[in-house]
C-alpha cells in the first residue's frame, strides 16, 4: 500500500484539501494511520450491516472512498443484496471498482459519482452507510442529504454515521484535539504534517456537535438513534427509520 506522504514537504501556500488523484492513490494508508480503530470501525459496521441487511434492498455506501467497506461486509450479507457506492470522486471510485473485482465481491456492485451536495439517490434501502463522509458535505445541504436517506430507507432499515465531532465544551475540546494529534505522532506523521493537513482540511471538514447530528437525525425522519463507538473526537452512531 503506498505510504502517506501529502503533506510531508513543507508547503509555502497549504491549498483546501482534496480527494483527487494524489490523494486517492496514497488514501488506504492516510484511512489506517489518521482513523482511530479504522479496522473495528469497519468490523462494527459489517456487523450491524449483517443484521440489517434485507435480501433484494439496496445496501449504499455514501462517500464509499476506495471500497473498504463493501470489501468488509460483503462476507456478511446475503448474495442478493445489492451494493450502491456514491462519491464524487472519481479516482476513488476507479480503484475501488479494481479492488472489487480483484477481490471478487459477488453481491452486485454499482458505482456512482455523484456530488451529494446535489441529489442524494437512495430508494429501496435496507441499509445507508455515512463513514466520515457526512462532515464533508456543505452544512447547508446536509439536512436535505438525511432527509433523503431516510425518505429512501424501507421501515425498519437503519443509517449507519460515524463523524468527527466537536466537544461543546471548549477545553474538553482542546483535549481531545491534543490526544488525536498524539495519536498520528505515534502513526509516524510529523508535526509539520500534522499542522499542514490541519489547515487544508479548515473549512473543509466541517464537524459538529453530537447533539447536532442527533437533531439532525430525529427531525429528518429517523425514530431513534445511539452511539455505537466513540474514541474522543470520533463518534459512530446508528439510527433506525
Ligand atoms: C473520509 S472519506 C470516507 C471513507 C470511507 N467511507 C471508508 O469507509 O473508507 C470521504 C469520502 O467522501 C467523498 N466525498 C466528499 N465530499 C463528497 C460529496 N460532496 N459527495 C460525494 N462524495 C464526497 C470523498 O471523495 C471521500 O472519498
Amino acid at each position: 500500500m503506498p505510504k502517506d506522504k501529502l503533506f510531508k514537504r513543507k508547503r509555502r501556500l497549504i491549498e483546501n484539501f482534496n480527494f483527487g488523484k494524489s490523494t486517492a492513490k496514497v488514501f488506504d494508508d492516510m484511512l489506517d494511520r489518521s482513523v482511530p480503530f479504522y479496522a473495528e470501525i469497519q468490523r462494527m459496521i459489517a456487523e450491524m450491516v449483517a443484521d440489517f441487511a434485507v435480501p433484494g434492498t439496496n445496501v449504499y455506501d455514501l462517500g464509499c472512498s476506495t471500497g473498504n467497506t463493501f470489501l468488509t461486509i460483503n462476507r456478511h450479507v446475503p448474495q442478493d443484496v445489492n451494493f450502491v457506492g456514491v462519491d464524487s470522486s472519481k479516482e476513488m471510485l476507479d480503484i475501488a471498482r479494481q479492488k472489487l473485482k480483484q477481490k471478487g465481491v459477488s453481491q452486485k456492485c454499482e458505482l456512482v459519482c455523484m456530488d451529494l451536495n446535489k441529489a442524494v439517490p437512495i430508494t429501496n434501502a435496507s441499509v445507508v452507510i455515512l463513514n466520515l463522509t457526512l462532515q464533508f458535505v456543505r452544512p447547508l445541504y446536509r439536512k436535505r442529504v438525511v432527509e433523503s436517506i431516510a425518505a429512501g430507507l424501507n421501515d425498519g432499515g437503519c443509517l449507519i454515521l460515524v463523524e468527527k465531532v466537536l466537544s461543546p465544551n471548549s477545553t474538553i475540546n482542546r483535549f481531545f484535539i491534543k490526544y488525536y494529534y498524539e495519536f498520528k505522532k505515534r502513526q509516524g506523521y510529523s508535526r509539520m504534517e500534522i499542522a499542514q493537513k490541519r489547515e487544508a482540511l479548515e473549512n473543509v471538514l466541517v464537524p459538529y456537535h453530537f447533539d447536532e447530528n442527533r437533531e439532525l437525525l430525529l427531525s429528518s425522519g429517523f425514530k431513534g438513534c445511539d452511539i455505537f463507538f466513540r474514541w474522543y473526537n470520533f463518534c459512530g452512531i446508528v439510527a433506525l427509520k
